[in-house]
């Protein structure tokens, strides 16, 4: 029986057979509605999922998690809109590492990783007040029960093939329900300094020598420091500390 014991988060569930996308599903309803904080909207298959980057992320038809949530972080400034990254990003890695005993990292921005293998995408969608952050729309991909990864996907694993057993998706659901709520009431707290330094620990590659590419394809050795108020990636590489956005580095691995 999967534990249903949140406040808000996917207290309303809209589920789906099939969407296009749950972001955009969640995008069109607050053009003329605005859903209760934590509305929830789960499609057991997306036909035009969305990643980042203007990528698509596509998954097998009822094997996954695919689902969208709906935030009103209007205490939150969009100059610190990389907090509620990092801690949608450690509500599904503690969802994750609840399954597993593999180390599950996050690797930056947002990506979650078991071992080195990509198991969850995360995409949020904000919207702006002034300031503020008005609404959120948190889009989690979880490869759950999916067992074959072709083509771009190939760093693709899923949580079966990682831990070698199926798990329901249902009370994958609302374990991730329930971390998701955790980890944004903090965020509401304005712990912000606590949601940072368990985001750093579990960071992919922090503090080791790796190699990497820059957006023109030169490469270089550098080491993670950590992430920068805006949310960019700061490493060390030749004796100084470089800032990336998403798109200007490559992680070699
Ligand atoms: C990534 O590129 O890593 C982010 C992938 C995000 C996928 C999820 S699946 C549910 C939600 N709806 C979408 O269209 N995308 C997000």
């Amino acid at each position: 029986m999967p534990n249903k014991n949140t406040l808000f988060v996917g207290k309303v569930l809209r589920r789906f057979t099939a969407l296009p996308s749950t972001n955009e599903y969640l995008a069109n309803c607050l053009i003329s509605e605005r859903p209760g904080e934590g509305t929830a909207i789960v499609a057991d298959h997306q036909t035009a999922g969305r990643g980042q980057m203007g990528n698509t992320w596509d998954t097998e038809p009822g094997q996954n998690l695919t689902l969208s949530v709906v935030f009103y972080p209007g205490f939150l400034l969009a100059r610190d809109q990389f907090y509620l990254n990092q801690a949608v990003a450690l509500a599904v890695r503690d969802a994750l590492a609840n399954v597993t005993e593999k180390p599950v990292k996050i690797k930056w921005p947002n990506d979650i990783l078991i071992g080195k293998r990509k198991i969850c995408g995360i995409l949020i969608q904000n919207s702006l007040s002034g300031p503020n952050i008005q609404s959120s729309i948190i889009g989690i991909g979880i490869n759950v029960n999916q067992k074959e990864f072709a083509g771009q996907l190939s760093r693709a694993s899923s949580l079966c093939l990682e831990t070698g057993h199926e798990v329901d998706l249902d009370d994958l659901m609302y374990s991730l329900f329930s971390f998701l709520e955790s980890w944004y009431l903090r965020l509401r707290q304005g712990r912000t300094k606590e949601i940072q330094s368990v985001y750093l620990k579990h960071l992919f590659q922090k503090g080791e020598r790796c190699p990497y590419t820059y957006r023109d394809g030169r490469s270089f050795y550098g080491t993670i420091l950590g992430v920068d108020p805006a949310g960019k990636l700061m490493i060390e590489t030749g004796g100084r500390v470089e800032l990336f956005a998403i798109k200007d580095v490559v992680y070699v691995y």
